[in-house]
């Protein structure tokens, strides 16, 4: 799967060198390419945003550069997704991860500064927002899209047993309570189920700890009842 990543800081994407990512990317698996939004900026100084018509503090970034930005991806790599990072999209969760890993490749664009020019908006079929807070800018929303989306790509996960029993991996509960070595660790011990070596009664065990913590911790998760 490939994707490609629209940015003004293309050398923060180092980050997706380490761990399980850096070894899908050297097996081929994935492939990430990042494409400087400054080739295409404006004039000698490549200017890529502007002051906002009606006043204001801040920086809005213009709709040429990032249009050209976005013709030349998608010259070069039909087919890709196209996706704006922003605050004001929609919340990123499991199952968008889940249905973006269908896709041949990702664009992902990348702002600074204020925000963007409303016009940019009909350029990108979707828009995506992590969570309800402002970062200075998309590329670690960006990160954590390809991280989550990267790992549902067969065969980049070592063990893929491991994605059906993680959070969120049936959108609705959050994962039991793992526990290895010691058995005792500052008076608390493994819960004995765990050392019965009783399958049934383990699956059991996790799946009604799951169930409770979800109750507790996220009541509202995948449709579970609320409590009154
Ligand atoms: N850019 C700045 N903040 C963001 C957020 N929370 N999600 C996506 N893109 C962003």
């Amino acid at each position: 799967m490939e994707f490609h990543v629209i940015t003004l800081f293309p050398e923060m994407f180092v980050a997706l060198d380490a761990g399980l990512l850096g070894r899908a990317r050297n097996q081929g698996r994935i492939v990430l390419t990042t494409h400087n939004l400054r080739d295409h900026g404006l004039g000698n100084y490549r200017q890529v945003d502007d002051a906002p018509y009606g006043g204001g503090s801040g920086m809005v970034m213009r709709p040429e550069p990032i249009a050209a930005a976005i013709d030349a991806v998608a010259a070069a790599h039909p087919g890709l997704v196209k996706i704006l990072m922003t605050p004001q999209g929609a919340p990123f969760t499991q199952a968008a991860a889940r249905e973006l890993a269908f896709a041949d490749g990702l664009m992902l664009i990348a702002g600074r500064y204020e925000g963007f020019d409303e016009r940019v908006r009909t350029l990108a079929d979707r828009e995506i927002s992590i969570g309800d807070y402002v970062l200075s800018g998309g590329e670690l929303p960006a990160m954590v899209v390809i991280e989550a989306v990267a790992r549902l790509v067969p065969g980049v996960l070592g063990n893929p047993a491991s994605l059906d029993e993680e959070s969120f991996a049936d959108a609705a509960l959050l994962e039991y309570p793992q526990y290895t070595r010691p058995e005792e660790f500052r008076g608390m011990r493994v819960p004995e189920v765990l050392l019965s070596g009783d399958h049934g009664k383990i699956r059991a065990w996790r799946q009604s700890e799951a169930r409770r913590r979800t109750a507790r911790r996220r009541p509202g998760l995948g449709g579970a009842p609320r409590k009154a």
